[in-house]
């Protein structure tokens, strides 16, 4: 009898310590990702929307490097991808989408006042002449997206992008204005459809790829120098608010952002610690089609960032928690 309660006490353990193990999950970066179909996952300068423990992935299909579509995935350890369809497609969704017109830095938002899924991204034409920002809204996350808007946002150049939605449900459109001089901080109607009132920010400072994220009631921002897929420093800023007192843009990470560009940063929140996952492109490694996502974790105190890379950690997205990999 002891013997039995004894080899019962064992399997209880061994059971347990591999229940407690499958709650990691192991991040590599550098290779392609696959998704469970076993097709290359396309979803370059992704966009993110937590929805339960799922986690929706839009993004550029540059499979074909120009004219992308736009992707979604969705997974619930950022390492399985499910595909869940092209959202927008070229000549389906709008006409002049892959003819005159072509999408990046697709953005995934869900507003709380309509109940709709709102994506913002940047709409653009020939040589990147036309500088407008295109919204697409649906009534379930899995879409289908229809074509709302593809205009210059309160008549402002706007090219490169991202979004932020705030505690109270505020939402932002972040983008690159005025032939690339400044950022253009875009306050959104209660709909998120319409951008309200624009704050122009890091005057002739030249910066793209920002990703906002808030922290203890700071707002960080990281973003990029202009120079195409070349990748360049990556720069800080902090504030107590979105329109007023950011602080000087400060070196983070190393010269090339380790080879990445801003897409966005997430925020895992678990029973035990709130992780953040900065998420990057790592653009034509060797070309666009094969550009790779890379993700890793980064933290944030008293207006710094500590931003260093990892080639590989682990994440346990139950607790929040993340650890080196020995
Ligand atoms: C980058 C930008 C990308 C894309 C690329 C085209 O600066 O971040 O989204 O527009 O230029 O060269």
């Amino acid at each position: 009898m002891k013997r039995l309660t004894t080899l019962l006490l064992m399997a209880a353990v061994t059971l347990l310590c591999v229940a407690k193990k499958s709650d990691w999950v192991r991040i590599k970066n550098g290779d392609l990702w696959y998704d469970t179909a076993g097709n290359v996952v396309q979803a370059h300068g992704a966009g993110f929307l937590q929805v339960g423990d799922t986690w929706y992935m839009i993004g550029e299909d540059r499979s074909r490097s120009w004219n992308p579509d736009v992707n979604m995935y969705s997974s619930k350890d950022l390492k399985t991808w499910k595909f869940e369809g092209k959202i927008i497609e070229n000549g389906v969704t709008h006409e002049e989408l892959g003819r005159s017109r072509f999408i990046e830095r697709p953005k995934l938002m869900y507003c709380k006042n309509t109940g709709k899924y709102v994506v913002w991204c940047h709409w653009e034409g020939r040589n990147y002449g036309a500088s407008e920002a295109g919204v697409f809204v649906a009534d379930k996350v899995t879409g289908p997206y229809r074509f709302h808007a593809g205009e210059r946002p309160l008549g402002i150049k706007s090219r490169d992008c991202n979004v932020f939605v705030d505690d109270d449900g505020t939402a932002w459109f972040i983008s690159t204005i005025e032939e690339n001089q400044h950022l253009g901080f875009f306050r959104l109607a209660d709909d998120y459809l319409s951008a309200v009132e624009c704050t122009q920010l890091f005057k002739r400072q030249a910066r793209e790829a920002p990703a906002i994220v808030k922290v203890d009631g700071t707002y960080y921002m990281l973003s990029s120098a202009c120079t195409g897929w070349d990748p360049n420093q990556c720069k800080l800023s902090w504030s107590k608010s979105m329109t007023d007192g950011w602080s000087r843009l400060e070196n983070i990470g190393d010269k090339i952002a380790y080879d990445t560009q801003a897409a966005s940063i997430l925020t895992i929140k678990g029973t035990k610690k709130t992780t953040y996952l900065y998420v990057g492109d790592r653009w034509m490694d060797p070309d666009l089609p094969r550009s790779k996502t890379i993700i890793f974790p980064i933290s944030f105190s008293d207006g710094q960032c500590d931003f260093t890379y990892r080639d590989e950690f682990e994440i346990n997205f139950k607790t929040g928690e993340w650890r080196e990999v020995k």
